[in-house]
């Protein structure tokens, strides 16, 4: 007997969650996305049998290789993997198609119709296609436009087989490109049919939190102004820019993370109850958040934030050059690679309560985490209590420690903070899935929760747009202002502004 059929809550799921025969068409499949992160989550949809017989991929770049090359990439990628059933990879494998080409080039969509439909026929596709725009974003509205143009979109619920597209971040890099992406986008898509990913969205502990808050009381009636005192969201990483040097000097860490990834995960502290969770419910609750964020006025740009740049230092006890002094970096860059925001979200349950998002690189340690710190309480009978904290670690280590404070065993009354922790690998034995993996059953199975709607992208650059001009138009005379390997610029630590208010060392 297998698992499901033991189990059938667990097959009702897996049926509840297995999408129609389809084709995924990735642009940009030579790339480090479809190599490192794509390829591997549809393989690991395959093991997990999610995927719909007949599933194929099409991947698109111009680098000439044939199917078997194309193939080869994820034999490598699972090659020291000693689970692997070799007849279900293979299986899998020989669903996946390279068609080279340029975005450019209009014959490549000809051509690309044409594949298709032998796929159709061949496997049973229906004619339901998502396309993933895994490139540069410059590529965006030239493969949006010319897949309306070769007639490669169905018009949304026409019956004749589905057409989604899936968009990678960035969205944009300010107001106005990002409406401008959306007036194209929308040209060619319905809305119902773009898949806007932040990658975020798909990890297992920030879903969580929509469980946390939403399938327990206990939280709810804590959960305000009343009784938080402020909301940390840290997203550090020990990484310099790497081989990214090009990208990075364009975006900055604003754009690269607080306008998409931890907006988001703001939203997902501050949204009311939805009243389901569906796309359109739970997006409606996440654009309220976004509108209601205090807009920054002119003094608050020159007191909410802080940003910063690494001068050489050492992680791990192993010495690393400063930004300046990375590949194909300005040797006087004003790019920010460290930056920490004071929101504020002008609302009835969160008036005054400040969310402090920092996040940088060549941080001392990779760690991404939410962390509610609660009020100290109001008359203090013992010496030395502390405030609690609420910390939902997103990554590494998924899950989350509630910090109270606990007597001291012995004949006095002292205390000290301890913690209850939840982990997510030993409360359910298993790794969380990678959230690529979520996200992409969910395109396929036309679940658009878990993407960002185009009202929701547009109200994020409404918010960062002022932060990016004033940046823009102050060039820091202070960078570099941190060491590589220290939790940032010393300025970072006056934003909290308050004796008892300090960043948490994650
Ligand atoms: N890598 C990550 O970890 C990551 C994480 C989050 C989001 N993203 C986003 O995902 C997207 C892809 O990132 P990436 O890191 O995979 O980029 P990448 O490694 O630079 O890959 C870009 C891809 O675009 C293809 N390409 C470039 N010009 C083309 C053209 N004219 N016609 C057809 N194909 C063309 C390249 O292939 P050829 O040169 O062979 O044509 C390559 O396959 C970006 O939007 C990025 O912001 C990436």
């Amino acid at each position: 007997m297998t698992d499901t059929a033991a189990n059938p809550l667990r097959a009702g799921l897996r049926l509840e969650r297995t999408p129609t025969p389809s084709v995924l068409v990735i642009f940009g499949a030579s790339g480090d996305l479809t190599k490192r992160k794509l390829l591997p989550a549809l393989w690991a949809l395959c093991e997990d049998r999610s995927l719909p017989p007949g599933f194929s991929v099409v991947g698109i770049a111009r680098t000439p290789m044939s199917h078997e090359q194309f193939r080869q990439q994820l034999r490598d990628t699972t090659a020291a993997d000693k689970t692997v059933d070799p007849s279900v990879l293979d299986n899998f494998l020989q669903g996946l198609y390279y068609h080279s080409g340029s975005i450019d080039d209009p014959n490549m969509y000809i051509s690309l119709k044409a594949l298709l439909e032998q796929i159709d026929k061949e496997r049973g596709t229906e004619g339901n296609r998502a396309f993933y725009c895994s490139t540069s974003p410059s590529f965006f509205p030239k493969i949006v436009e010319q897949l309306g143009r070769a007639g490669l979109v169905t018009p949304n619920a026409t019956g004749s087989g589905w057409t989604r597209i899936v968009v990678e971040k960035p969205f944009g890099r300010d107001l106005a490109s990002a409406k401008e992406l959306n007036q194209t986008v929308l040209k060619v898509f319905d809305e119902k049919q773009v898949y806007r990913i932040d990658h975020y969205l798909g990890k297992e502990t920030v879903q969580n939190l929509l469980v946390l808050r939403f399938a327990n009381t206990i939280w709810e009636t804590n959960w305000n102004r009343q009784y938080i005192d402020n909301v940390q969201i840290t997203v550090a990483e020990s990484l310099g820019v790497e081989q990214r040097g090009p990208y990075y000097e364009e975006a900055g860490l604003v754009r690269d993370m607080i306008a998409n990834h931890m907006l988001q995960l703001l939203t997902l502290v501050a949204m009311e109850p939805p009243v389901a969770f569906d796309a359109d419910a739970v997006r409606d609750e996440k654009v309220k958040v976004l509108r209601a964020v205090r807009p920054f006025s002119d003094g608050r740009l020159k007191t909410d934030m802080v940003r910063g740049q690494y001068a050489p230092g050492f992680i791990d006890a192993g010495k690393v050059a400063g930004y300046r002094q990375e590949a194909k970096v300005s040797p006087t860059s004003n790019t920010e690679s460290y930056a920490a925001v004071k929101f504020f979200i002008d609302n009835w349950r969160w008036e005054d309560v400040p969310f402090f998002l920092r996040s940088g690189k060549r941080l001392p340690k990779r760690v991404s985490e939410i962390a509610i710190q609660f009020k100290p309480v109001p008359h203090r009978l013992f010496q030395d209590s502390t405030a609690d904290v609420l910390a939902i670690r997103i990554q590494p280590d998924e899950g989350m420690t509630l910090q109270f404070d606990a007597k001291v065993p012995g004949q006095s009354m002292r205390e000290r903070p301890v913690l209850m922790d939840f982990r997510y690998g030993t409360s359910f034995d298993v790794a969380p899935a990678d959230a690529y993996e979520r996200l992409l059953l969910d395109v396929l199975l036309g679940d658009s929760t878990l993407f960002a709607r185009r009202d929701e992208v547009e109200a994020a650059w409404t918010i960062i747009d002022p932060i990016l001009r004033y940046w823009n138009s102050t060039p820091a005379q202070e960078f570099p202002n941190y060491d590589a390997g220290t939790w940032g610029p010393d300025a970072a630590d006056d934003l909290l502004g308050g004796q008892h208010r300090r960043w948490r060392r994650p």
